[in-house]
């Protein structure tokens, strides 16, 4: 074997260990990555927003934010009706967490999560609404547990050693004793997701179910382009919560989608593939590059070309995804979604992770929206064909959550 093909399967094989999760993974995630040295943190310097990762995490050489490689979704079910108790025994386990590792890339990034399930359960009115089917073309599950642990980090034992340690099955996390732990109040309920994003991370999974060879070498997406540019973002504070008891929080919705990247790649070609991702002109004008390297920080299409929408349909039977999601913004311009969504080969077969914080889950419900496009089929385009990237995306699962401020993020109307 190369020292390339020993490093590629050496990452294929801590990933893998992610997926499986567990004392037995995490034990043989650490032996193969022997002493990490992983920084410790200190509770009271975490930011007041939950949801503030940008000034931790990396950027990419244009300056676009770049998440964590590794990532893992914990579903949390309730084991009775909590109390006071049980919520300073939330707080003080996660603020171990906080004290075991550094508010970084390396170190931990997390959110706390509540369905309108949770809200149920302790008899108070939901601050968000139940999820639901957002288009004509699927019939989702829905997470109908009780909270969600978003866990990220670029080290894979992190994100294995945290989650053990949170649900009690460890009683240190990074040589940091755990005070508390969820243990008692809540049980691990399913499905626990997980994932990665990264250039060249995709292509390492060639030998999964689905997976074709040739997803680009340098992708960071399954789809093979770059996404998350910095213009197409919101920002944490267009995310936030203006007023009312969660002020300083955000809204997560998780949306799970199976691939189909065999006809993406071995029966379109890289004209339709850009058409379809970003929009007609892009594939024209060559503005995109193998994987996005050109578009910089911004793919242009918010304006005339998401403006265009419509009329590309009627006139040439094709749309982009981008360009219809861009219909979405705000008036001014403004996108209304931060997403921070990853790959994954859950169920052994490709998919994504959609993870988007947005100050209200309407404003998902309008992008998703905005990015199935119904009104266009019969205008030339199809309910799927040639109507972004609809045809190789299919929707599994939905979720949505409260994520409170950080002073409020355990077992909040407690
Ligand atoms: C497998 C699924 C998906 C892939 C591979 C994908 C990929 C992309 C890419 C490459 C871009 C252009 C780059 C950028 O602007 O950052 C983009 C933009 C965007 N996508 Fe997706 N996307 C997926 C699913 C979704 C879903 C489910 C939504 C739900 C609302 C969504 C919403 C958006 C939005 C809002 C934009 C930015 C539009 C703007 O410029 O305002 N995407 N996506």
């Amino acid at each position: 074997m190369s020292d390339r093909t020993n490093a590629l399967s050496r990452r294929g094989y801590l990933r893998g260990l992610v997926a499986v999760g567990g004392a037995a993974a995490l034990a043989a995630c650490q032996d193969a990555t022997g002493e990490t040295d992983v920084p410790t943190g200190t509770p009271g310097e975490r930011p007041a927003r939950q949801h503030a990762w940008n000034d931790a995490l990396d950027t990419d050489q244009d300056g676009n934010i770049r998440l964590s490689r590794h990532h893992v979704l914990v579903p949390l079910s309730l084991t009775g009706t909590p109390d006071k108790e049980a919520r300073e025994q939330v707080e003080s386990a996660l603020q171990s967490l906080e004290s075991a590792y550094a508010h970084d890339t390396g170190g931990l990034l997390f959110t706390v999560g509540y369905t309108p399930e949770y809200f149920r359960v302790i008899g108070e009115e939901s601050p968000i609404p139940e999820p639901e089917p957002l288009t004509s073309m699927e019939s989702p599950e829905f997470d109908e547990f009780d909270a969600l642990v978003t866990l990220s980090s670029d080290n894979p034992d992190v994100v294995l050693e945290a989650e053990q340690a949170l649900l009690g099955k460890r009683a240190k996390a990074n040589g940091v004793e755990m005070e508390a732990t969820l243990e008692g109040v809540f049980e691990q309920a399913s499905p626990r997701r997980t994932g990665f994003v990264g250039a060249g991370l995709p292509a390492e999974y060639t030998d999964t179910d689905g997976v074709p060879d040739s997803v680009p070498e340098e992708a960071p997406f399954f789809m093979g382009f770059r996404s998350g540019f910095s213009a197409s973002q919101a920002s944490e504070d267009r995310v936030t919560i203006a007023e009312g008891p969660y002020a300083g929080g955000t809204t997560t919705h998780v949306e799970s989608l199976e691939l189909q990247l065999r006809t993406w790649f071995e029966q379109d070609s890289q004209y339709q593939r850009v058409a379809k991702m970003f929009s007609r002109e892009h594939a024209e004008s060559g503005m995109v590059g193998d994987v996005g390297e050109k578009l910089e920080t911004s793919t242009g299409v918010a304006g005339e070309i998401a403006a265009r929408t419509e009329q590309d349909a009627r006139e040439h039977g094709i749309v982009g995804h981008a360009q219809k999601a861009a219909r979405a913004r705000d008036p001014d311009g403004t996108p209304p979604l931060l997403r921070r969504d990853f790959n994954t080969v859950d169920g052994d077969r490709p998919g994504v992770h959609f993870v988007a914080h947005q100050q209200r889950i309407e404003e998902f419900v309008r992008t998703r929206k905005a990015v199935a496009g119904e009104g266009f089929s019969g205008q030339g385009v199809g309910q799927r064909l040639n109507n972004g990237i609809l045809q190789y995306i299919f929707v599994r699962r939905r979720g949505n959550f409260l994520v409170p401020p950080r002073k409020k993020r355990s077992l909040p109307g407690i």
